[in-house]
């Protein structure tokens, strides 16, 4: 039998911080009401997706003690991509150095679980290592004079390195989804900014989380008692803490990074897997969650045994 293990992870936020203090000079908005409906205090703006992803997964690259020439493929999930040709994930091939396949996947803020599982599965058909990243430069989609989305939205990345290992390795269950009936719901025009219904988006998410995560903790044949991590996609304090309800997992196994980085889509689940992993919340043998959902309407959740090999 062939799995994948996590042996390596970064990440990279812009230097530049924007507070809800400094929201509120632009819009009509509140600290005490973000905070409220959203959970977020601050957020980073700034870069390109490129150099996001390239200083996210360098970091990966050295913490696994892997030479650039040791990976077989990078995933780039991003919806902010550089350009709309050639895909980002050649810059960041090109800036790391790597000698392998690359490709940008877009499943919204699900991408980078979509990457995951993907990545799994390459691994399952042969390769060897894979470098996955989640990175965002959604400032590019931001309309500074809409208050619904313009305090939600940042930038950052969030990167993994997984290894090839004789065992069923990590992955123990997972789901991926989609729903183009709410495509509606979130989306941006090309050269447009981003247009949000943000009370149907809410309602969905709930719904979609639940059902992601439970189909993979039943695949994984685990219970939710046997969740010992959450890393949830970091959209709105409120969402986290009602899937969690709706998961029947306390919400003190999950972790929130958004309160620091705002909605970074696909970067967030790798935010806030690198501040578990670097805070020592996740050990051995832990069955850790990773559920998000997204625009499109997508949904994705993978379980992982940390360490399994
Ligand atoms: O990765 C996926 C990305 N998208 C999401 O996750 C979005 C999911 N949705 C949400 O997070 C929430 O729906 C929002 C944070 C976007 C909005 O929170 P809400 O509690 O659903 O507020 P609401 O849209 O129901 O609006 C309530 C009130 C409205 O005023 P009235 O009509 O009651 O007078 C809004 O105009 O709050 C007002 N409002 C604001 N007030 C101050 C909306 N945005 C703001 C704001 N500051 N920034």
């Amino acid at each position: 039998m062939t799995g994948a293990r996590t042996i390596g992870w970064g990440t990279a936020l812009p230097e530049n911080i924007m507070t809800n203090a400094d929201l509120e000079k632009i819009v009509d908005t509140s600290d005490e009401w973000i905070v409220e409906r959203t959970g977020i205090r601050q957020r980073h703006i700034g870069g390109t997706t490129a150099g996001l992803a390239t200083e996210a997964g360098r970091k990966a690259l050295e913490k696994a003690g892997v030479d650039p020439s040791g990976i077989d493929l990078l995933i780039l999930a991003t919806t902010s991509p550089d350009r709309d040709i050639p895909a980002t994930a050649s810059t960041v091939q090109k800036n790391l150095g790597l000698e392998c396949g690359a490709f940008d996947l877009n499943a919204a803020c699900s991408g980078f679980v979509y990457a995951m599982v993907a990545g799994h599965g390459f691994i399952r058909s042969g390769l060897e290592r894979i470098l996955v990243i989640g990175a965002e430069t959604l400032h590019q989609y931001i309309d500074w004079e809409d208050r619904n989305t313009c305090i939600l939205f940042a930038d950052g990345a969030g990167a993994a390195v997984i290894e090839r290992t004789e065992g069923e390795g990590e992955l123990l269950g997972w789901s991926l989804s989609s729903d183009g009936d709410y495509e509606e719901a979130l989306y941006v025009d090309r050269g447009d900014k981003v247009k949000m219904a943000g009370r149907e988006v809410f309602r969905q998410a709930v719904l979609v989380m639940e059902r992601a995560g439970r189909a993979a903790m039943k695949q994984a044949g685990l219970e939710p008692s046997d969740i010992s991590v959450v890393i949830p996609h970091q959209a709105n304090i409120r969402i986290i803490e009602a899937s969690c309800r709706r998961l029947g997992i306390p919400m003190e196994k999950a972790i929130v990074v958004l309160d620091r980085t705002g909605n970074t889509s696909a970067a967030s689940v790798p935010l806030a897997l690198a501040e578990a992993l670097d805070t020592g919340r996740i050990s051995e043998g832990d069955n850790v969650l990773l559920v998000g959902f997204g625009a499109g309407m997508s949904s994705a959740a993978a379980v992982l045994r940390w360490g399994a090999r």
